[in-house]
């Protein structure tokens, strides 16, 4: 199992590309689906959940071509409408097959995926929409399978918001007779990304980024060349970085415009930021002033940046309160970084945490993607040794992230 050597405390410079966005990419390259002929996908990231995306849409008999970031993907020979547990238990986001297996076979037969390392996330939401839209929702040993000749539009309220519950309905709806209403929706540029492809492809989708998408049913859609927006939280991740290690770092090829959250949340911890227009120059300072800060839907501050700026606030000058609303777990990441001498205190959804002067580096464990993000930054402001274990964690969202910190000066490298 490959592991992340980390020799702490040199101030990051310079600049790094942002890859495409892992959670664009998912639920876009599920909509090939949806078509027979060659859609062509652009700056797809190269990481272990694209390959297992690329794994269950040839499992369903699509055709899949990838050369370096560019895939393209042939959905003609769709000819089987269940994702098994093998490839589902490695891959949550795999539920992505169910809106389009319906709409375009009229039935799916999904494993349930089980709970994961930051909460049980359910997807009751999934299939009630799914069933508002006329499907017949079974679970049997483990599956899920819906059935339905062909989906009729329906109005569709969420109790909470949810991406991938979004997303699921987006794709279901685009082939369904008649109108469909998502209200409550997710807002994520990641939602959007997915309308804008679905329309490339001859879908009629409106609203997509606020709370209501309306969605008028089409008999077929089209293949599509479509491009994959930059990744907004590997964007935060190094600008986080910059700020932890008092570097000065531009990140090319961003959105800025996708983390103004995060931007703002920096500038109060006393970092420079300076957006252009597809680039964000961060500096660091010292000290850094502790803020507290509050997970949220998009556009507020994305619990997938939660635990890399706990890392920032286990340095900081003071005390921040940081509280997670979105996932009931997700704080695993708090026992590694006492490990690495940080001072943090857990109360339900909320941490505590109390600057210290200084980290010192250790051996800790990753538990999930984002905790992964988390330690390494720790560990490039820690003083000696980090070494991160379990980083096919990181392998799944990042795309050579440690080689990306290195070409910024950092002492950093993977063993096996
Ligand atoms: C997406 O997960 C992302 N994954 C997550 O990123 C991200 O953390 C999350 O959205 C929140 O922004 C992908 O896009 C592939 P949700 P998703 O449904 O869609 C509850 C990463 O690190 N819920 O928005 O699974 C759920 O339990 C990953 O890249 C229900 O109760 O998250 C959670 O508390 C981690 N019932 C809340 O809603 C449902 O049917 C938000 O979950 C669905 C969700």
């Amino acid at each position: 199992m490959d592991k992340i050597v980390i020799d702490g405390g040199r101030p990051l410079c310079g600049q790094v590309k942002i890859s495409g966005a892992k959670n664009a990419a998912l639920p876009i390259l599920m909509a090939s689906l949806l078509t027979d002929g060659w859609c062509e996908f652009s700056n797809v990231p190269d990481l272990r959940d694209i390959r297992s995306t690329i794994e269950i849409l040839e499992y369903l008999g699509a055709r899949v071509e990838r050369s370096g970031r560019v895939v393209k993907v042939d959905g003609s020979g769709l000819r089987r409408d269940e994702a098994p547990y093998d490839i589902v238990r490695k891959m949550r986001a795999s539920v992505l097959v169910l809106g389009p297996l319906v709409a375009r076979l009229g039935r799916a037969r999904v494993s349930l995926p089980g709970g994961c390392a930051i909460g049980a996330r359910p997807i009751n939401l999934h299939l009630q929409g799914l069933a508002s839209l006329g499907a017949k929702i079974t679970l049997s040993h483990g599956y899920v399978e819906a059935e339905c000749s062909r989906l009729r539009g329906a109005e569709i309220y969420f109790d909470v918001v949810t991406v991938t519950g979004t997303e699921n309905l987006m794709t279901a709806a685009v082939l369904a007779e008649g109108k469909t209403v998502l209200r409550n929706a997710a807002r994520e540029p990641e939602v959007v990304a997915l309308a804008d492809a679905l329309n490339a492809m001859g879908a009629e989708i409106q609203g997509a980024g606020t709370a209501e998408i309306v969605i008028q049913g089409v008999d077929c859609l089209n293949p599509a060349r479509i491009e994959i927006i930059p990744d907004r939280i590997e964007t935060g991740t190094f600008m986080t970085a910059a700020a932890i290690t008092g570097g000065d770092i531009t990140i090319c090829n961003c959105l800025p415009q996708h983390v103004e959250a995060i931007s703002e949340k920096l500038r109060q911890t006393g970092a420079e930021v300076e957006v252009g227009e597809d680039t964000i120059r961060v500096r660091g300072c010292r000290p850094v002033t502790s803020v507290d800060v509050k997970t949220l839907p998009y556009p507020g501050f994305p619990t997938d940046m939660q635990a890399q700026f706990m890392a920032l606030m286990a340095v900081a000058d003071g005390h921040s309160l940081i509280t997670e609303t979105i996932f009931e777990n997700r704080f695993i990441h708090v026992s590694e970084l006492r490990r690495l001498g940080a001072d943090i205190t857990v109360s339900g959804n909320t941490a505590l945490v109390r600057g210290v002067a200084g980290l010192s580096g250790a051996p800790v464990m990753a538990t999930d993607l984002r905790a992964s993000a988390c330690l390494i930054l720790a560990g490039l402001v820690a003083e000696g040794t980090t070494v991160v274990n379990r980083v096919y964690h990181l392998d799944r969202g990042y795309e050579a992230l440690e080689k990306k910190f290195a070409s910024l000066g950092a002492a950093i490298g993977r063993v096996s």
